[in-house]
């Protein structure tokens, strides 16, 4: 009650000084319902945050666990009701022999019980183990593919509920007959994803979570060879057909990208941590994450600067 409370109390706070207790401002960044609308969210007990962390790519070099830690403690700061990680969440697995894949997940698992509330992974291309031809371990290896990863954190894909909101994380990734990870999701799994959102009424909204974006605009931008998004994301789309999908959240591009489709979803690809394999910005998009602030049946979001950025070129300017 006492915990409650003091919750409360420090929303207000935050609403108070932010401006929106007294005044209908909207948030700063995109808020997928009219302003007036935010103030109810003061009176909502119902509101609830989480962190959206992706792309970690958490190694020992280039003062990447430094950089993990001051997401963490902004996160920590922040105080969201719990954190959901988008993938990529070590670099790199895909080549390696078993000890460095091994201690990669050990440091990224070390590290990660520094937040102060649940976290939610996800599974990346980079967290498959051993897929690629130069890896010195073979498929037969109980850790291939996905199995490190499960061994580490549980299955792949699940779901979770939190104040009414259905959270659905997908496993986006296979491996080509050629040795290369593909966007994909198997179709085991989308036997699955039916009968778990069966159990669903069909008013709840529901966030999926995906490392390969389902829809991205990198592509149509950038042309070149090969998609970036799960090539068939559409079967998804149509399991969704009849009920509240809300938000679809994305990593994989390194960038951050936000859209509205038909009156119905929206998507957003949550940024970096790691940025372009820790030496800077990848795509100009600022290393951070995404901070989601759910009020009765929307969302409005905000992309959070953890500091990483100024502290990496700090760094670099003490080197020269
Ligand atoms: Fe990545």
């Amino acid at each position: 009650m006492e915990e409650k409370k003091n919750k409360m109390d420090s929303r207000r706070k935050f609403l108070l000084q932010s401006g929106l207790a007294a005044v209908a401002i909207p948030f700063t960044q995109i808020s997928c319902q009219p302003s007036k609308d935010k103030v109810v969210e003061v009176e909502n007990e119902d509101s609830f945050e989480f962190a959206f962390l992706t792309d970690i790519h958490i190694k020992p070099e280039m003062n990447a666990p430094k950089g993990f830690q001051m997401a963490i403690d902004k996160v920590n700061e922040l105080n969201p009701d719990f954190v959901i990680t988008g993938g990529d969440l070590v670099y790199d697995t895909m080549r390696g022999n078993y000890e460095q894949s091994e201690s990669l997940f050990s440091l990224y698992k070390d590290m990660s019980k520094g937040f102060k509330m649940p976290v939610y992974n996800c599974i990346g291309n980079h967290d498959l183990f051993a897929i690629y031809e130069e890896s010195p371990e073979s498929e037969d290896h109980p850790d291939y593919k996905y199995g490190m990863w499960e061994r580490h954190f549980g299955k792949t894909y699940y779901s979770f509920d939190h104040k009414g909101w259905h959270f659905i994380t997908l496993n986006s990734l296979d491996v080509t007959d050629n040795k290369r990870y593909k966007g994909y999701f198997h179709l085991e799994q989308l036997e699955w994803l039916k009968q778990d959102i069966e159990k669903v009424d069909k008013s709840t909204p529901i966030v999926i979570t995906t490392h390969i974006p389902m829809i991205c605009t990198y592509s149509q931008l950038n042309g070149g060879e090969g998609s970036r998004t799960a090539n068939n994301a559409s079967d998804v789309f149509k399991i969704m057909e009849n009920h509240n999908l809300k938000l679809v959240l994305q990593g994989h591009i390194h960038w951050k990208e936000y859209g509205f489709v038909n009156d119905r979803f929206h998507f957003l690809t949550g940024g970096s941590i790691a940025g372009n394999g820790w030496k800077g910005r990848r795509h100009n998009t600022k290393e951070g994450f995404v901070k989601i602030k759910v009020s009765g049946n929307d969302f409005s979001w905000e992309y959070i600067d953890h500091g990483w950025e100024a502290e990496r070129l700090k760094l670099a300017d003490n080197t020269i």
